[in-house]
Formats: C-alpha cells, sequence, structure tokens
C-alpha cells in the first residue's frame, strides 16, 4: 500500500519521520530481492508509539525492518575487547533480526549474552525494557512476539584481547569461507534443521545443490543457502522454497519449517 493521504504526509513530517516512497526493498535485503514500498525512517525510538497509532487509525499496513548491522556490532565488541559473539561473523542480517530468531552458529547463540533488551510492544503499544530471563531462547525461536521491536539490547561478553577476538573471527570466516556461499547474495540457511539432522546435508544427499526456479537456485556449496545468482524474484525464491520443502516430505516424511522469515504482500 501507498502512502499518498496529504493529511498522513504532513502527520509523518510533524513526527520528524522521513518518508521513502516507491523505495526497493531488493536494496534493502541480503537476498537482493523484493518489491517496492514507502519506507518510513524513524529518527527516534520515541516518536514509534504516535507513528503506529496513526499507520494503525488510517489501516496502513506496516512492518518492521532492522538497520543496526550484525557484523559491525560484533567488530565494534570485539574493539572494546570483548568477545563471545566470533561465530556470528558472516551471518547476513541485523541485530535485531539475531535476537528474534535467537541467532548461532559453531557452538553459539546469541541469547546465550543477553541481559536486557529495549523494545516497542505493539501489543501494548509501549516501549518497554525486558530482562534476559524474562525471554525464553530455544534454537532459532524466541519468545518474542512477532510485532516485537527491538530498539537496543545490553549483552555480557566476556573480555578477551582484541587479538584473541580477532583470531576467532579468523577461524569461524574461513570455516564458513570453506562451506559456505559467502560472496553471493543469500539470507543465510533457509530451513531451520530439523531435531538431530541437518537440512544441509538432507538437501544434498537428494542431489539438490544447483536446483533453480530462474535465479533462485540451491547453493552448491551449503544445499540449505538458496542464493539469489542474478535477478531471482520472490515468487521464484518461494517456488523454489516450496519445492524442495515438498521433496525433502517425499523422501523423509519430514516437514521442514522455515528459518527465514517470509513477508507476503
Ligand atoms: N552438509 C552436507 N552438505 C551440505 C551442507 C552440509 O553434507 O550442503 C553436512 C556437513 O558436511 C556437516 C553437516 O551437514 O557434516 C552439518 O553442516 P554444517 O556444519 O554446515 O551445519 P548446518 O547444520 O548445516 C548450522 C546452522 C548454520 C551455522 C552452522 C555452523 C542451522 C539451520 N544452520 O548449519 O547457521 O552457520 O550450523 O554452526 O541451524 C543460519 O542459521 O543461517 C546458519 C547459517
Amino acid at each position: 500500500m501507498r502512502i499518498s493521504d496529504p493529511r498522513i504526509v504532513a502527520k509523518l513530517a510533524e513526527m520528524h519521520v522521513d518518508l521513502r516512497p516507491g523505495t526497493a526493498l531488493a536494496e534493502l535485503t541480503s537476498l537482493g530481492i523484493g518489491g517496492t514500498t514507502d519506507l518510513l525512517r524513524i529518527k527516534k525510538h520515541e516518536s514509534l508509539p504516535d507513528l503506529l497509532s496513526l499507520l494503525d487509525a488510517n489501516h496502513v499496513p506496516h512492518k518492521f525492518l532492522g538497520a543496526a548491522d550484525l557484523g559491525r556490532m560484533i567488530t565494534f565488541c570485539a574493539k572494546n575487547d570483548l568477545g563471545g559473539m566470533e561465530g556470528l561473523i558472516g551471518v547476513p542480517g541485523t541485530v535485531g533480526g539475531a535476537l528474534r530468531m535467537n541467532a548461532g552458529a559453531y557452538g553459539m547463540q546469541i541469547g546465550s549474552y543477553v541481559r536486557e533488551v529495549k523494545l516497542y510492544r505493539a501489543a501494548s503499544r509501549k516501549i518497554e525494557v525486558l530482562q534476559g530471563d524474562q525471554i525464553s531462547f530455544e534454537y532459532r525461536h524466541t519468545s518474542f512476539a512477532p510485532d516485537d521491536m527491538m530498539l537496543s539490547v545490553i549483552l555480557e561478553l566476556p573480555s578477551k584481547p582484541f587479538k584473541v577476538i580477532l583470531e576467532g573471527i579468523r577461524i569461524c570466516n574461513e570455516k564458513r569461507r570453506s562451506s559456505q556461499p559467502l560472496g553471493q547474495k543469500s539470507a543465510g540457511c533457509i530451513f531451520k534443521n530439523p531435531p538431530g539432522a541437518s537440512a544441509g546435508r538432507m538437501i544434498d544427499d537428494l542431489g539438490l545443490k544447483g536446483l533453480s526456479v530462474g535465479d533462485a537456485r540451491v547453493s552448491d556449496r551449503h544445499a540449505n543457502f538458496f542464493v539469489n545468482a542474478g535477478h531471482a524474484s520472490a515468487k521464484d525464491m518461494l517456488t523454489l522454497i516450496a519445492d524442495v520443502r515438498e521433496r525433502i516430505q517425499k523422501t523423509y516424511g519430514v516437514s521442514l519449517e522455515n528459518e527465514v522469515v517470509v513477508w507476503n504482500a
């Protein structure tokens, strides 16, 4: 939906919310996929309750796209001699997204380090602060509501010398480079691993590496990474996901659950 009502446009300006009509989502997603939308850039968290009341009152559908880059946060922590997050280097996404999904790799998960999260709760229409022990973090699942919006997080990280953290980052990067398609447009793993198994191995064992729909392709390097090899559309990617899920279901009787969150218009 497009924001064209001049009364809404004027109110947004009053709230100092930046309206960017017709923004290409493909430029804002690591998969490089998505149509156009009206983007609202919020400068201050405090304007969220009023903004969302305005959107709700005018029946403007909306979703939250994070901004703080996960890789940048890991290097910022490293420069301040704070480690623990090395495993997440190279994971495409935002800090808010990593919190919501409890991102993890190489034996660590972000949830273990969370002490406090400040968030906007659509349900109460308030900015709230949750302590780490009020949030449940499980494998790629948390107790956050789908419309909670992460605003800031306090992590308690182990002190480590910068050089030691850098070495950890180098090792994780090397592991990733050898097993994942880092240089290509992807959203990380598409499916969650079923209990006790690897979705990537199951897809690989069926010989599906390289399977394509348009430019959406099962990576040749890691079969749970689906890459945009050119100009894939969202429809191509969703068709490929459905096709692979169906083949896995038929062969193994296992229904793979998406790890990626799909935004349908
Ligand atoms: N394997 C294959 N073929 C493939 C992919 C994997 O045979 O195409 C085999 C590997 O050789 C290995 C086993 O499957 O023996 C497990 O593979 P890997 O170590 O890559 O782990 P994974 O279970 O596929 C998980 C996370 C990754 C994380 C890695 C490393 C999920 C869905 N994926 O992958 O996280 O980087 O472990 O810790 O939990 C992500 O969630 O987006 C993600 C990339």
